[in-house]
C-alpha cells in the first residue's frame, strides 16, 4: 500500500507518533479505545505541519490536553489525536505568565501563587492543561479563567499562528469561542503581590474541594453542567443516586456529579450510567442535565 502524505510527513520529520494507540491511559477517567494516529509534536512548527497534513488528507483532528474532562468511547477515534504534552514551555513575568498549550494547569496555578502572582489562586484543584483550561474556560464557584486571559495563540486556516486578544474571545460557562480551534499557547495577566495571602487562599479552596470532591479517584471531574443556578450534584444526590453502579462505573458517594471508574469500567458503562442518571433526574425533577464532559 502506498504511503500517505501524512505518514511521509511523520516519518521524514521524525515526529513522535503511534498507530492504533490506546487513549484511556491519557485520560483521568482511564477508559476508552485507540486513536488511529496519536501524534505528539514538540514544537509549534511540528504541530502546524501535522494539522495541515491531516486536514489535507481529510483526517479528523482531535486535540488531547490533560484528558481531564474527556470520555473516549470504547471504539476509539478514527482520525488523528494530537497530544499537547510536547508543548510545555512556560515563562513567568512580572505581570503574568505565558505558556504552551500542554503546560499543566495545576502547576501553573501553584507556581504563580509561589511567585506572588495573583489572580488565579482560587482556580486550584482543577486538573488538565493550559490549552484545555482556555478552551473550556476552566473554573468553578470561585470564578473562572476568562478575566485573566491576555491573549491566546491559535492555528489559523493557513497553519500560521493567529494571536487573539482575550477581549476578542467569547467566554461562557465552561465554554468559549476557542472551541474547534487548535490552541498553541496563551498568556494570563496576573498581578504581582505578596505570596502569603495567595497561598492561604489557595490552601483554603483546595481543602474545601478535597473535602467535597473525590479528587484522587479516576474520574473526569463533574460529569454534567450545573443547570441554571442549581447544582447538578445536589440534584443527582436528591434522587438517591450516590453509589449507583453500572458495570465498573459508579456515582461517587463524595460528590454525586462525579462518576468514578472502579478499575475495570468501560466507556459504555460510563455512558450508560450517565444516561440512567439523566433520565432519573428528569423523571423526578423535570430538569434536563447536559454533559459537561466531552465525548469522543
Ligand atoms: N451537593 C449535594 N450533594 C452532592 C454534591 C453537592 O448536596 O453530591 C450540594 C452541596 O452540599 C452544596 C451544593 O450542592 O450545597 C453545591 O455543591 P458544590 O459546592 O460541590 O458545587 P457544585 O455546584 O456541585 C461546582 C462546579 C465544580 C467546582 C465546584 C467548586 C459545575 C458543574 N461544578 O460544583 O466544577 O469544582 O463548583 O467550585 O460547574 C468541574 O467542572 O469539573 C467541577 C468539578
Amino acid at each position: 500500500m502506498c504511503e500517505s502524505h501524512f505518514e511521509t510527513l511523520l516519518r521524514e520529520r521524525e515526529i513522535e507518533h503511534e498507530r492504533q494507540a490506546p487513549l484511556g491511559r491519557f485520560t483521568t477517567m482511564r477508559v476508552g479505545g485507540p486513536a488511529r494516529w496519536l501524534v505528539t509534536p514538540k514544537s509549534q512548527e511540528e504541530l502546524s505541519a501535522v494539522v495541515m497534513a491531516a486536514r489535507t488528507e481529510g483526517l479528523e483532528v482531535h486535540i488531547l490536553g490533560g484528558g481531564a474532562n474527556l470520555l473516549v468511547r470504547d471504539e476509539g477515534v478514527d482520525g488523528v489525536v494530537i497530544r499537547t504534552s510536547g508543548m510545555t514551555w512556560c515563562r513567568f513575568e512580572d505581570d503574568g505568565v505565558a505558556g504552551g498549550a500542554g503546560v499543566s494547569f495545576p502547576r501553573l496555578v501553584r507556581e504563580s501563587v509561589a511567585r506572588g502572582l495573583g489572580g488565579i489562586e482560587s482556580l486550584c484543584g482543577i486538573p488538565g492543561t493550559l490549552g484545555g483550561a482556555l478552551v473550556m474556560n476552566a473554573g468553578g464557584r470561585f470564578g473562572d479563567l476568562a478575566p485573566h486571559v491576555d491573549w491566546v495563540d491559535t492555528l489559523g486556516d493557513d497553519g500560521a499562528i493567529e494571536r487573539l486578544p482575550g477581549t476578542a474571545i467569547a467566554f461562557g460557562y465552561r465554554q468559549s469561542s476557542l472551541a474547534g480551534r487548535v490552541v498553541v499557547g496563551g498568556r494570563l495577566k496576573l498581578s504581582s503581590t505578596d505570596p502569603e495571602p495567595l497561598m492561604s487562599r489557595y490552601r483554603e479552596v483546595l481543602t474545601a474541594k478535597e473535602a467535597t470532591q473525590p479528587l484522587s479517584a479516576r474520574s473526569a471531574g463533574c460529569l454534567f453542567k450545573n443547570p441554571g443556578g442549581q447544582s447538578a450534584g445536589e440534584l443527582i444526590d436528591r434522587c438517591g443516586l450516590k453509589g449507583f453502579v453500572v458495570g465498573g462505573a459508579r456515582v461517587s458517594e463524595v460528590h454525586a456529579n462525579f462518576v468514578v471508574n472502579d478499575g475495570a469500567a468501560k466507556a459504555s458503562d460510563v455512558i450508560d450510567l450517565a444516561t440512567a442518571v439523566r433520565d432519573r433526574v428528569f423523571d423526578r425533577t423535570k430538569v434536563e442535565l447536559e454533559l459537561e464532559v466531552k465525548v469522543w
